[in-house]
């Protein structure tokens, strides 16, 4: 999924490489180029195979708060790796600076991996970090991850759409600032037969229960909180929406933390692990250890 960047006539020349030599900017590995890389959900074994393929020859890689260190560990010995990471409150580095970063290590000639926690171009402001390189003339390439949704939900044994329960899923954000109401369309999102997502939700689910309940939506539906899905520290919570941000503050969970609300998750009751178990990849860990 090779991508010229666009607005060539618009942008500066690419610092480095002599500006207007460079005509052809698909992106490969033998010229400057960034290769936004989405890292999965934190299982290493999810990542794709182009995705491991492009850190093993990076020249540098710019890395998110949300990849996980065994992600990290497939970076050979040597690549630098440089953290552009953010957490909610603590903006380690503002977007406009990872931006121009991307600019300068691609205009140096290096092979650049920006590695970004799920999806590249799912809440992951992969697509503001496309929009600036290609208005500055850097070619680049989208790499395709599994996003949260797809990641946590399987680890938890939830599907997100199933005949009869689900016709339709939705990924919505549930991050807004903290003084501030969460500005969503909650009549359209009240819809029973709709699975529905929330990313960056644990500091407004119980904004998100009452408005959801408000709008309509039973508050004996089905919900989960997974936390950090697919790795050695996942915990899953099933219970109904009205009860939700009460079980998951019980039970601690602590970011990053992924919302199933909707009719599937009973589904984790016969698909799941046990609740709040371990994922898969532990539990067969914890038997080779017993077993040796
Ligand atoms: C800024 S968004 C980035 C989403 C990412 N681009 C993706 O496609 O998954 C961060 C949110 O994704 C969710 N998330 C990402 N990885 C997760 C994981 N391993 N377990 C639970 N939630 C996760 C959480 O809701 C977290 O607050």
């Amino acid at each position: 999924m090779c991508r010229r960047a666009g607005r060539q006539d618009a942008a500066p020349p690419l610092p480095g490489t002599g500006g207007s030599a460079v005509t052809d900017r698909t992106c490969t590995l033998r010229r400057p180029c960034v290769h936004l890389v989405g890292a999965g959900p934190g299982d290493p074994e999810l990542l794709t195979v182009k995705a491991v393929r492009l850190l093993e020859r990076a020249d540098v890689v710019v890395y998110d708060r949300l990849v996980s260190p065994d992600v990290l560990d497939l970076v050979p010995a040597g690549t630098p790796l440089i953290y552009a990471g953010k957490a909610a409150a603590d903006h380690h580095m503002p977007q406009e600076e990872i931006n121009k970063l991307l600019v300068k290590l691609a205009g140096a000639g290096r092979r650049v991996v920006r590695l970004k926690g799920g999806d590249p171009y799912v809440f992951g402001r992969g697509s503001e970090e496309t929009e600036y390189l290609a208005q500055h003339g850097v070619a680049f390439e989208v790499v395709p991850g599994i996003t949260a949704a797809g990641g946590c939900a399987a680890a938890a044994g939830i599907p997100l759409t199933h005949r009869g329960l689900a016709k339709g899923v939705r990924f919505v954000t549930g991050h807004c600032r903290a003084d501030v109401e969460l500005d969503l369309n909650w009549e359209s999102l009240a819809d029973p037969e709709t699975t529905l997502v929330f990313y960056m939700g644990l500091a407004n689910l119980p904004q998100i229960r009452d408005r959801l309940i408000a709008a309509g939506l039973d508050p004996a539906t089905p919900a989960a909180a997974i936390m950090s899905g697919t790795t050695p520290r996942q915990r899953v919570v099933v219970t109904t929406l009205t009860e939700l941000p009460e079980r998951v503050a019980e039970a601690g969970l602590r970011a990053p933390v992924l919302i199933v609300i909707g009719a599937v998750v009973q589904m984790a009751g016969l698909l799941g692990v046990d609740l709040d178990e371990r994922p898969a990849a532990q539990t067969e860990a914890r038997e080779r250890a017993d077993a040796g």
